[in-house]
């Protein structure tokens, strides 16, 4: 590797970053996984670490839906949702994260028994201990479950009604294709309501029409994924214009056959039309890498430059949900890093 690479990659993992595509139950490692299950008498249907690990090659979203919610299985107590945020935070701060907004799935606990308020505790005790310990502003998204039915969206927004101190907002995931956005309106605009932030999954492996969806019918802030969007001009004109930030997961798109190889990835072209696109885990251990994995990656495979590293990392902020005070810190650590490597804006 030549001394320019080395330098790109050492700013890479060095730059200061916001993390906002990261579900919390897809960052449960086999090993803990398997932690989690002797502790709580769980029955898992693999034998060991290395055969779980075995069991991740993807064919597409449903084929890693079906792993990832038997791997969640095991979280049952308040305790095993803090272990599990506070396993990423700690990896978070070796990427230089300073700030993240996680997604949970609560249905994906609650229809198991578990009580929400243990779900919603731990996670938030862990992002409080985030902040305190490690200087990472934390933050929970609530996602919808979108292959579940409307009404149980709404019933899990009212579960959630007391914890409102606790979350900044509603998301959308699971199986997208055949779940369209305006199954969603309703909750949506209930939690709009109740002053929720709101993003949705849409453009991953479904249409851009779903896109537009998110947008019109959800009024989302935020597209996770939407590298669907380059299939249509017209939107891609509009995400430009209202600055629509994208939360794009390089890594994730290859494992779920979304591009046959990194090589292929559109970031660059999201980039070079003018979308605020940022890069994400998703589900880092299930996909190979966490944040700055993702990075050194899609680095390598697009050639990308100290500039569109910089564009990257400065989307993160301006996409996230941080306050104006919060967002000029973040990038006054962002040109401190870029001037201490010698990396132009
Ligand atoms: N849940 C966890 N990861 C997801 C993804 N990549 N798409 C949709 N739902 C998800
Ligand atoms: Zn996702």
């Amino acid at each position: 590797m030549n001394d320019h690479r080395q330098n790109l990659h050492a700013f890479a993992r060095a730059m200061p970053k916001a993390e906002l595509h990261i579900h919390i139950e897809g960052s449960l490692e086999p090993e803990l996984i398997f932690t989690l299950a002797r502790r709580n008498g769980v029955d898992l249907p693999y034998a060991s670490v290395e055969a779980l690990r075995a069991a991740y090659a993807f064919t597409n979203l449903q084929s890693f839906l079906d792993i990832y919610y038997a791997g969640a299985s095991v979280l049952l107590y308040e305790q095993d949702f803090f272990d599990m945020a506070w396993a990423y935070f700690e990896r978070a701060r070796a990427d230089n994260v300073v700030h993240a907004e996680l997604f949970f799935d609560p249905q994906t606990h609650t229809d198991r028994g578990v009580p929400i308020r243990f779900v919603i505790d731990g996670l938030h005790r862990a992002c409080v201990k985030a902040q305190a310990e490690l200087g990472i502003r934390a933050e929970l998204i609530l996602c919808f479950l979108r292959h579940l039915s409307e009404e149980a969206a709404l019933a899990t927004l009212e579960q959630a009604r007391p914890h409102r101190h606790q979350f900044i907002g509603v998301g959308l995931d699971s199986s997208e294709v055949g779940h369209p956005p305006e199954k969603f309106a309703r909750v949506f605009a209930a939690a709009r309501a109740l002053g929720l932030h709101a993003v949705a999954h849409a453009g991953e492996e479904g249409p851009p029409q779903y896109i537009w969806d998110a947008l019109d019918q959800l009024a989302v802030e935020r597209i996770d994924h939407g590298v669907q969007a380059l299939r249509d001009a017209e939107l891609v004109a509009r995400l430009a214009r209202e600055r629509i930030p994208l939360t794009v997961c390089p890594l994730s798109n290859v494992k779920l056959c979304v591009f046959a190889q990194l090589r292929q990835h559109n970031l660059r072209e999201l980039l070079q039309r003018g979308l605020v696109a940022t890069v994400n885990s998703d589900d880092p251990a299930y996909f190979g890498g966490y944040i700055n994995q993702n990075f050194i990656e899609t680095l390598d495979a697009l050639d990308l430059t100290g500039a569109e590293l910089v564009t990257l990392a400065r989307n993160s902020f301006d996409a996230s949900f941080a306050s104006e005070a919060d967002k000029a810190r973040y990038h006054a650590q962002l040109d401190a890093c870029c001037r201490e490597f010698g990396i132009s804006r």
